[in-house]
C-alpha cells in the first residue's frame, strides 16, 4: 500500500514509517512541516530506502497536500503540536494544526475516497480517578492540547457520519523510546540525569500516566490501519501506570545517580492527574504490548546514551531558551 504520512518526521511517526519499511511492502510518503520537534535525524536510517519520500509542508496547505498525494491509498495523520506545557503558553499552533490542517486532509480524503486514520490521545478523555476510559466514555479535555486534539477527532468523525468517509481513530497512552523530543518527562529527565542537570518534578509527582512503549503503539496503528472498522475508535493504552515519581527515580538509578538531583517546582496549570485506558477493542483485533515498562525504559536510556550525536544539537540550541522560559532556571 502507498500511505501519506502526516507528521512522520517526529517521534511517534519515524517509528511507524520504520516499522512499516521493516515489517511490510508499503511505500511512505511522509508530509513533515519539519516544526522544532520535526527533524530529518529521523530518518538517518531509512532516508535511502527507495520505498521512502519526503514532502516538506504544512497540513494546514492545501497546495502541499495535494503535491504529496499522488497514488496514495490511505492517509495517517500524527502530524500535530504535541506539547501540553507549550499549548498552555502559545495555543496558536495547536488550534491551527489540529483544525484546519486536520480538515485539509479529511478534504483530501473525502475527494480522492482514501481510509484516514486519525492519530489520537487518551488525553481527550480528560482525567480519571479509578479505572479506565473506554471508546465510549465522554470526551473532557482539560488543555489547550487535549482540546485541540479532541475537536479533531469530533471533526473526523462528522467525516464519516455525513459523508461515509471511512475513517479510523486510535487514542493512545502516554508513548517513550527512542527519538523522543527531550520536552517530554522520559526523555527530558534521562537527558539531565546524565548531565548531572536538576529534575524538574511538577507537584507532587503523584499524577500517573500510562506508559505505552513507541513500537507497541506504531504496531497497533499499522492494525487498526489494516484491520479497523470504519468509523471506529480504538484506545491503546501501555501495559504499566506509575507515577512520575516512581519513572524519575527509575531513570536516576539506570543513569547512576541519587535523588539529590531531584527538584519539585510549580505544578502545571490544569494538571490532569491520572490517565488510564481500557484497550479490549484493539486486543480483539490482535494486539497487545510486547514491552513492559520495566525493560522498555532501560532501553530507551541505553539508546540516549549511546545517541548523542541525535540529541546534542538538540540541548546546544534552542531548546536551551526553551528550557530557560519554561523552568526559570538554565541548563548546565
Ligand atoms: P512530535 O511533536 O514528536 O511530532 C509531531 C510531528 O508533526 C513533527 O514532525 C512536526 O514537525 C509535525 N507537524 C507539526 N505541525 C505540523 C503541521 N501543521 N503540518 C505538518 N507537520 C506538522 O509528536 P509525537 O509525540 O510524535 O506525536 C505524534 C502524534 O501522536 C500527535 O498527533 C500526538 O497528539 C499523538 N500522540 C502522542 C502521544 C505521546 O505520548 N507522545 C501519545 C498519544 C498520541
Ligand atoms: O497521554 C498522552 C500524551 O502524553 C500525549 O498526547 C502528549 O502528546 C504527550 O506530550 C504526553 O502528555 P503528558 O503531558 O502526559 O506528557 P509529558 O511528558 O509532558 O508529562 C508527563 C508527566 O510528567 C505529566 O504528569 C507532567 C510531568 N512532568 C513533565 C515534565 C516535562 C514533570 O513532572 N516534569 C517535567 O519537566
Amino acid at each position: 500500500m502507498r500511505l501519506l504520512v502526516c507528521g512522520g518526521a517526529g517521534f511517534i511517526g519515524s517509528n511507524f514509517v520504520r516499522l512499516r519499511l521493516r515489517c511490510s511492502d508499503d511505500e511512505i510518503v511522509v508530509l513533515d512541516k519539519l516544526t522544532y520537534a520535526g527533524r530529518r535525524e529521523n530518518f538517518h536510517d531509512f532516508a535511502s530506502d527507495a520505498r521512502f519520500s519526503f514532502h516538506h509542508g504544512a497540513i494546514e496547505d492545501p497546495a502541499a497536500v495535494e503535491a504529496a498525494l499522488d497514488g496514495v491509498e490511505a492517509i495517517v495523520n500524527f502530524a500535530a503540536e504535541s506539547h501540553v506545557d507549550r499549548s498552555i503558553d502559545e495555543p496558536d499552533a495547536f488550534v491551527r494544526t489540529a483544525a484546519q490542517g486536520t480538515y485539509v486532509l479529511l478534504e483530501a480524503a473525502r475527494r480522492r475516497g482514501l481510509r484516514y486514520l486519525q492519530v489520537s490521545t487518551d488525553e481527550v478523555y480528560g482525567s480519571i480517578a479509578e479505572g479506565s476510559f473506554t471508546e465510549s466514555s465522554p470526551l473532557d479535555p482539560s488543555s489547550p492540547y487535549s482540546a485541540t486534539k479532541a475537536g479533531a477527532d469530533l471533526l473526523v468523525s462528522s467525516y464519516q457520519q455525513t459523508y461515509g468517509l471511512d475513517t479510523v481513530i486510535c487514542r493512545g497512552s502516554n508513548n517513550y523510546g527512542a527519538y523522543q523530543y527531550p520536552e517530554k518527562l522520559i526523555p527530558l529527565m534521562v537527558l539531565n540525569a546524565l548531565a548531572g542537570d536538576r529534575l524538574p518534578v511538577y507537584g507532587d509527582g503523584l499524577q500517573v500516566r500510562n506508559w505505552l512503549f513507541v513500537e507497541d503503539f506504531a504496531a497497533a496503528i499499522a492494525l487498526v490501519l489494516e484491520r479497523g472498522t470504519r468509523g471506529e475508535a480504538y484506545n491503546v493504552g501501555g501495559p504499566d501506570e506509575c507515577t512520575n515519581l516512581t519513572v524519575v527515580r527509575r531513570i536516576l538509578s539506570l543513569c547512576g545517580r541519587d535523588e539529590s538531583l531531584l527538584d519539585y517546582v510549580t505544578d502545571r496549570p490544569g494538571h490532569d492527574r491520572r490517565y488510564s485506558l481500557g484497550s479490549e477493542k484493539v486486543r480483539a483485533l490482535g494486539w497487545s504490548a510486547q514491552t513492559r515498562f520495566e525493560e522498555g525504559v532501560e532501553r530507551t536510556v541505553a539508546w540516549y546514551r549511546e545517541n548523542a550525536w541525535w540529541w546534542e544539537p538538540i540541548r546546544s540550541g534552542a531548546y536551551r531558551d526553551y528550557y530557560r522560559r519554561q523552568y526559570g532556571t538554565a541548563l548546565g
